[in-house]
């Protein structure tokens, strides 16, 4: 379902004006199957977040290759977009002056679901993630649990086969955090 072969990231960096380069991921092989779920584990700066957004097509790897359901994240970017759902931190992801309804219209619509689909959908995932009674509410005026859980029900939408998920429970409350880990994957 996921197969890195040599994956390697480096970022241009700047130290005291000196040009350096960091390696973020050096030669990563990793191959992940259907059912399986696999934790990146390490410390910060490890190159957890690079790695899930080489896999989301966000950014663009150095050397080696990485497959995503069989599509090329360098070559097939749409492809591996069609199949992933990406849970993400980034309080910038959603519009601040609409409510989660209406992001999740949004950002459904953008996946490519017709309206009548994406009714039905968008109250499941709310319903899953415990987000009904906030429909309405503007995501300006959510906690930062809430917005965490909508990023868990925006990627939930089109029923992907694979979820790339960074830290998606941070910022969660324990039980909510458990309910999560219990109930979606
Ligand atoms: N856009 C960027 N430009 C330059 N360097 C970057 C960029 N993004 C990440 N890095 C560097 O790459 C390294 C890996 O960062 P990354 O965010 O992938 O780590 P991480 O394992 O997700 O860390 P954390 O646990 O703190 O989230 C770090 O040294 C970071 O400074
Ligand atoms: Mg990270």
């Amino acid at each position: 379902m996921i197969q890195l072969n040599r994956l390697t990231k480096v970022y241009p960096a700047t130290v005291n004006k000196n040009r350096l380069k960091m390696r973020a991921l050096d030669s990563v092989d990793l191959e992940i199957n259907p059912g399986e779920v696999v934790g990146l584990l390490g410390p910060n700066g490890a190159g957890k977040t690079t790695l899930i957004r080489i896999l989301a097509t966000l950014v663009l790897p150095t050397a080696g290759d990485a497959y995503v359901a069989g599509f090329d994240v360098v070559k097939q970017p749409r492809g591996v977009r069609s199949a992933v759902g990406l849970v993400a931190g980034g309080e910038r992801a959603f519009y601040w002056r609409l409510s989660l309804k209406n992001n999740l219209e949004f950002f459904g619509a953008l996946q490519g679901l017709g309206p009548h689909v994406l009714r039905d959908r968008i109250e499941e995932v709310l319903a899953r993630v415990g987000l009904q009674e906030g429909r309405n509410l503007k995501f300006m005026k959510c906690s930062t649990g809430m917005r965490k859980k909508l990023n868990i029900a925006r990627a939930l939408l089109n029923d992907p086969l694979v979820y790339l998920m960074d830290e998606p429970t941070s910022g969660i409350d324990p039980l909510s955090a458990k309910d999560i880990r219990n109930s979606y994957f």
